[in-house]
């Protein structure tokens, strides 16, 4: 098993400074950076497009991983590749034929993933595993950061680490929604491979503690 990687969310981030909290998201050891795009209709918050995506590429090397929350994502993927995005998350709730998009994505360039609302089927995986690099797990309903992680979705991940062993062991496993240093090591016991965390990092004072806490035991 590989070392856990941590996903700072800029949803958090002070946005009046973000150069300098992607500096910081660099120093303190981040492994990528996690960019919730939301259009205000699929989810009724509004955030991030292209434009901002680009602008980070041109200052920072860490990976933009991004989280499609858009009623239409299809017509997204190719704008957020073309400005820089390394992967991207489709939810398998907005997407009416998610193996045309999984390999657009790869076929731009990106890694393809699909995103699970907390109380998805874990079912609703079962043909997707041949076409994706990694899992997005919703730990909270998706739309808002500083929510709480609904504990259910502990159980739910233990299951989908036990049916990612058995059929396509390489897949990554990302968690997202109310992470924090006291409910990761559970999250990673339980086969988390990505830590997304939002409040949790960007509301710390020492954020490279925080990181170290993630990784804690399988750094
Ligand atoms: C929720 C987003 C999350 C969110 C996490 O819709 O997908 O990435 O920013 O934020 P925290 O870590 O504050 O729950
Ligand atoms: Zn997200």
């Amino acid at each position: 098993m590989s070392a856990v990687r941590v996903a700072p969310s800029l949803l958090a981030a002070d946005l009046t400074r973000l150069a300098e909290e992607v500096r910081s998201a660099e120093a303190a050891g981040a492994d990528m950076l996690h960019l919730d795009v939301m259009d205000g209709v699929w989810v009724p918050n509004l955030t991030f497009g292209p434009g901002l995506c680009a602008a980070l590429a041109r200052i920072t090397q860490l990976p933009l991983d991004v989280h499609l929350m858009v009623a239409n994502p299809d017509a997204l993927v190719q704008p957020f590749v073309a400005a820089g995005a390394k992967s991207i998350a489709v939810h398998v709730e907005a997407v009416p034929h998610l193996h045309r998009t999984l390999v657009r994505i790869r076929e731009l360039g990106a890694s393809p993933g699909v995103a699970l609302n907390p109380l998805t089927s874990l079912a609703s995986l079962e043909e997707v595993w041949p076409f994706v690099d990694f899992l997005l797990l919703m730990t909270v309903n998706p739309g808002f950061g500083g929510q709480a992680l609904i504990p259910e979705t502990l159980g739910k991940l233990a299951r989908l680490h036990a049916l990612r062993q058995a059929r396509r062991p390489e897949v990554l496993l990302a968690v997202d929604g109310g992470v924090t240093v006291t409910n990761a090591p559970s999250l990673v016991a339980s086969g988390a491979d990505i830590l997304v965390a939002g409040t949790a990092f960007f509301g710390a004072s020492d954020r490279k503690a925080v990181v170290a806490a993630f990784k804690g035991g399988r750094a």
